[in-house]
């Protein structure tokens, strides 16, 4: 009988652990950016909201990669040692960032087009590329448009909650499995880590 399971030690391919990385980088980056913009009024709330809108559309892109990547490569089976409610609560963290690294940037987007402020400061990604808008939202009458971009406002915001309490959640997760449990997991996603069971 062999000493380890057979998939011991299996982990993410380059182009999964980078996307992972980039992504989770510029989500918390963007984040960062809106807690700064809030303190801000009038036009100084501009060139970081600008920022903003470009970092995300960033995110949406990477993450459609992402999620092609996982079904061009799936994912290294979770260590055998993760079990039950365990293995659940992994897969429902994964779908919610899947819901918010898509659900996020798409109701920004559509947030910003339902908005009469689009023809001021359309999205142009990093102050260099034109990004379209979403016309049927831009062509709204005034009334509908109005609500239109409250109920996407409330959208972005309770996504945008929901993104800390994955992070909470996650982050958590990893610390447990790295320091309390000692097992592959956090291994499998981080470049230069060894994983304890080879
Ligand atoms: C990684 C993607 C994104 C993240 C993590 C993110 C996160 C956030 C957060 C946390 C807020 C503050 C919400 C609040 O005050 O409750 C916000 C506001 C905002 N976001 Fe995003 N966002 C993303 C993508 C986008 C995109 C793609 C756009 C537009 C193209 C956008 C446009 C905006 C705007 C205009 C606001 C200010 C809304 C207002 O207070 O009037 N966001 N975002």
């Amino acid at each position: 009988m062999p000493r380890n399971p057979p998939n011991a030690g299996a982990k993410y391919n380059a182009v999964a652990m980078s996307l992972h990385w980039l992504i989770a980088a510029l989500i918390v980056t963007n984040i960062l950016i809106a807690w700064y913009f809030n303190t801000l009024n009038g036009p100084t709330k501009v060139p970081p909201i600008q920022l903003h809108k470009s970092i995300g559309i960033t995110v949406l892109i990477l993450s459609v990669a992402r999620l092609a990547w996982r079904f061009i490569s799936p994912p290294p089976p979770l260590p055998a040692s993760v079990t039950g409610w365990q293995r659940a609560a992994a897969h429902v963290t994964y779908v919610l960032f899947y819901v918010i690294m898509l659900g996020l940037p798409l109701s920004g987007w559509a947030m910003v087009s339902a908005s009469q402020l689009i023809k001021v400061y359309p999205i142009t990604l990093y102050g260099v590329i034109p990004w379209p808008t979403l016309e049927p939202l831009a062509q709204l009458p005034h009334d509908q448009m109005k609500s239109a971009h409250k109920a996407l406002l409330l959208t972005h915001g309770l996504l945008g909650k929901l993104t800390y309490g994955l992070i909470v959640l996650h982050v958590g997760a990893a610390l447990r499995h790295l320091i309390l449990l000692r097992d592959d997991v956090v291994a499998r996603m981080v470049p230069f880590l060894r994983s304890p069971s080879t």
